[in-house]
């Protein structure tokens, strides 16, 4: 009994930590310092960069959020609001240059309108904002928006 003390403290720190975890802001500047504080690393994620087969400047990473995870891992055909995926950039080099975000707003993707987009790239945002055409019509094609092959390699 006494050996299990320990563990039942860890795994309440841990959930405290994971609850701290601030939810990605819906705007491009708080967005993108929430990025770059590197709070999305702890998601569950593909192993390494692999080539993209989108239009995302070459070497990429995809990252999935609890919900997202669960969501995919499911089978679910949709995904709940507040799925979050988060992909890093890495052009043609081995450190992140950049970041691709998908943030589900609501529990109809609604043709995707109802998922805010970004992109960063080398400093430069790319899109920004709530059902962005660019990003939407593409992504129109994956399980309810979600692209990245399954299960995560
Ligand atoms: C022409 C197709 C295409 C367009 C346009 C596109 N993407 Fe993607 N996207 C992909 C593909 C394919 C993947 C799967 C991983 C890969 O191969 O890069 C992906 C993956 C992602 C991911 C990781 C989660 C997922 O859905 O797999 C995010 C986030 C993402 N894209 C965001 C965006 C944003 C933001 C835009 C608009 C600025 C955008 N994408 C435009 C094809 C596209």
């Amino acid at each position: 009994m006494h050996k299990a003390v320990p563990v039942v403290a860890f795994m309440a720190l841990a959930s405290v930590v994971h609850a701290q975890t601030p939810a990605p802001p819906l705007d491009g500047a708080a967005l993108e310092a929430w990025l770059k504080a590197g709070h999305y690393k702890q998601w569950r994620s593909e192993s390494r960069p692999h080539d993209s087969q989108g239009p995302h400047f070459g070497r990429v990473r995809a990252y999935l959020n609890p919900v997202a995870f669960e969501s995919m891992q499911s089978g679910a055909k949709d995904h709940p609001k507040g799925t979050v995926t988060v992909k890093e950039l890495y052009g043609q080099g081995d450190t992140v240059q950049g970041w691709s975000v998908a943030i589900k707003t609501a529990a109809d993707s609604s043709d995707g309108t109802n998922w805010y987009w970004y992109e960063i790239f080398q400093s430069k945002v790319v899109k920004d904002g709530q059902g962005v055409l660019l990003c939407r019509a593409c992504h129109l094609t994956g399980r309810d928006y979600v692209l990245t092959s399954w299960p995560l390699r």
